[in-house]
C-alpha cells in the first residue's frame, strides 16, 4: 500500500467528495472507513491533534515478546497516522514519542527506542518531504545522544520550507519543564511585569502553532502524564482502549467524528440556550 516517496494530502479538503476521493484506493466503498468518512465534516476538522501514543509495552506481553516489539509495531501505527493526517491536511500532528520520566526505564529499552527513532527518520524522511510535511520537535533535544540530534536536525533542515501538515515528536518532553524554561526564558529577556499570556504563549516550544484542540490517548489509561500542560486547556480528550501498535487511520478517523460531536463552549454556553434565555 505504502512506498518511499508516495505523495498523498496534495489538495485541502473542502468537500465530502474530495475528502473520499484523498482515501480512493486506501478505503474503498464498501468498508467502515469509508462510512467513518462520510460522517466527517470537511469544513470543522481539528487544527492541531496530539497523541500520547501508550500500549506498546502491553500489546507486546499480551504476544509474550520483549517490549521492544510492541515499540517497533508503534512505528506502523506513527506512519499510518502521520500520512492520514496530511491527507486531511490537519495543519498540526503532535506525537509523545518519549517523556523526560521515561528515561527512568532500563537502559537497553532507552537506546533501541534511540535507535528506533533514527531509523524511522531515515526511512521516512524521502516520504515526509514528498509529502510537504514539516519535521519538528518538541522538549529538552539537546541532551538527547548526538547520533539523534543529528537526524532530527537533519529531518528539521530538509523539510523547514514546507507547508503542510507540521510533524512535531516531543522527545525528552515534558509540559512542567515546558513551563520552567518558558518563565527562565521570560526572566532572561528581562519581560516587562506583568506577563500575560500572550508572553508565556511565544516562549513556550510551541510558540507559533495553534492550541491542540483533540487529544488523543490509546490504551485506556485517564490521565494526560505531563503533556502540553498549558496548550491542552480547551482541548476535547478522546481515550480509546486500542492499545497504540493497534491503532489506525479508521481509528484517527473515529476520533475525529467522535471531536465533532462534542460541544465546544470554552466556558461559555451554546448557541441555542443562548436563544431561549
Ligand atoms: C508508550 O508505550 C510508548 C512509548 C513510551 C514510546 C513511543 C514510541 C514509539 C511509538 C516509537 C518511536 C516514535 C516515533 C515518533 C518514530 P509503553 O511502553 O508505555 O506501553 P505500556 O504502558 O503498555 O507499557
Amino acid at each position: 500500500m505504502r512506498y518511499p516517496g508516495q505523495q498523498y494530502g496534495k489538495v485541502a479538503i473542502n468537500s465530502m467528495n474530495e475528502l473520499v476521493k484523498e482515501f480512493k484506493g486506501i478505503f474503498d466503498p464498501p468498508s467502515p472507513e469509508v462510512e467513518i468518512l462520510e460522517r466527517l465534516d470537511p469544513h470543522r476538522l481539528p487544527q492541531h491533534i496530539a497523541v500520547i501514543m501508550d500500549g506498546n509495552g502491553r500489546w507486546a506481553e499480551q504476544r509474550h515478546l520483549p517490549r521492544m516489539e510492541g515499540h517497533r509495531a508503534g512505528i506502523a501505527a506513527v506512519r499510518a497516522i502521520v500520512e492520514t493526517a496530511a491527507r486531511l491536511s490537519i495543519p498540526v500532528l503532535t506525537l509523545y514519542a518519549f517523556s523526560a520520566e521515561n528515561w527512568k526505564r532500563p537502559r537497553s529499552e532507552v537506546s533501541q527506542l534511540m535507535r528506533l527513532l533514527k531509523e524511522y527518520i531515515r526511512k521516512e524522511l524521502p516520504t515526509i518531504q514528498k509529502n510537504n510535511i514539516r519535521f519538528q520537535t518538541i522538549g529538552r533535544v539537546d541532551v538527547l545522544p548526538s547520533s539523534v540530534r543529528r537526524e532530527l536536525k537533519i529531518a528539521e533542515e530538509e523539510t523547514q520550507g514546507n507547508g503542510g501538515t507540521r510533524m512535531v515528536i516531543a522527545l525528552n518532553y515534558s509540559g512542567r519543564l515546558e513551563l520552567v524554561d518558558a518563565f527562565n526564558r521570560l526572566l532572561k529577556d528581562a519581560a516587562t511585569y506583568p506577563v500575560d499570556e500572550e508572553d508565556i504563549e511565544k516562549s513556550l516550544y510551541t510558540k507559533g502553532l495553534p492550541e491542540p484542540d483533540l487529544l488523543i490517548r490509546t490504551s485506556g489509561e485517564m490521565r494526560v502524564s505531563n503533556f502540553l500542560l498549558w496548550q491542552i486547556a480547551y482541548a476535547e480528550i478522546y481515550v480509546t482502549e486500542v492499545l497504540w501498535p493497534d491503532f489506525r487511520a479508521g481509528h484517527l478517523l473515529e476520533a475525529i467524528v467522535e471531536f465533532q460531536r462534542r460541544d465546544r463552549r470554552y466556558g461559555g454556553i451554546h448557541f441555542a440556550s443562548l436563544q431561549s434565555t
